[in-house]
């Protein structure tokens, strides 16, 4: 009996991508972010013990489907496609697709300009997908968004699309590449579970409410997000 053994609480397992700051990302041995903290309370809600499983992107639903994982915290955008395999919970946070070049690049000043071109993205995310429907584009799938930035700036490839929040901080780091000021996508980002398990999706939203209602969340946005 696995939960009797003395003091052991029972654990709640998130899965996520330890890719993608400010929302997760590895410090030493540990996965740090703003989701890894909504994590935090929702396992202190449930009074049980939070552990991580750090994963491929794409992994995560199949992961999630299999019982390995409770719940997806991955900057995971709510899509039609995903809500046939996942619920997702209400969403935690606005976000969009953006296209990142470097700074010396003076051709690529729009989404009309990626056609025919080599783009980095991160496996399976929604700007894998946009990538896909652009004409004639040659999209070339990173595990990791910092990957596909490291390639833009060896010119391997010619830009990258990835989520607003992870291409500021990423840009931040990094005086040669710079963020086009243009949205590709409007996204909303929310913690995935098994499909049908309505109570931990209940506890998921209680927890998001608490935490605007008190402020905490405004709290994390001025922690770990980039102005
Ligand atoms: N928001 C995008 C999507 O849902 C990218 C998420 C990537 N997240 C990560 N932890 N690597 O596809």
């Amino acid at each position: 009996d696995t939960q009797s053994s003395a003091g052991d609480k029972a654990v709640i397992v998130m899965g996520t991508n330890a890719e993608f700051p400010p929302f997760e990302y590895r410090e030493g041995d540990n996965v740090e972010g703003f989701d890894v903290e909504i994590a935090k309370k929702v396992a202190e809600k449930l009074g049980v013990e939070l552990q991580i499983e750090d994963m491929l992107f794409d992994g995560l639903i199949p992961a999630l489907e299999a019982g390995k994982i409770d719940f997806i915290a991955a900057g995971m955008s709510v899509t039609e496609e995903r809500k046939q395999n996942v619920d997702f919970s209400n969403g935690y946070y606005e976000a969009s697709q953006v296209i990142i070049v470097t700074k010396d690049n003076d051709t690529i000043k729009g989404p009309e300009d990626l056609k025919n071109k080599k783009i980095g993205v991160q496996l399976g995310t929604t700007g894998d997908a946009e990538a896909q429907n652009i004409e004639g584009a040659e999209v070339v799938q990173f595990n990791a968004g910092f990957a596909a930035i490291m390639d833009l700036q060896n010119g391997k490839v010619d830009a990258v699309v990835l989520d607003s929040e992870p291409a500021k901080n990423f840009a931040a780091q990094n005086d040669q590449i710079k963020i086009l000021d243009v949205e590709l996508t409007q996204e909303e980002y929310a913690i995935a579970v098994k499909k049908g398990n309505t109570e931990l999706v209940d506890a998921i939203n209680s927890v998001l409410e608490e935490m605007k209602n008190s402020g905490e969340y405004d709290e994390l946005v001025k922690k770990y997000f980039t102005a």
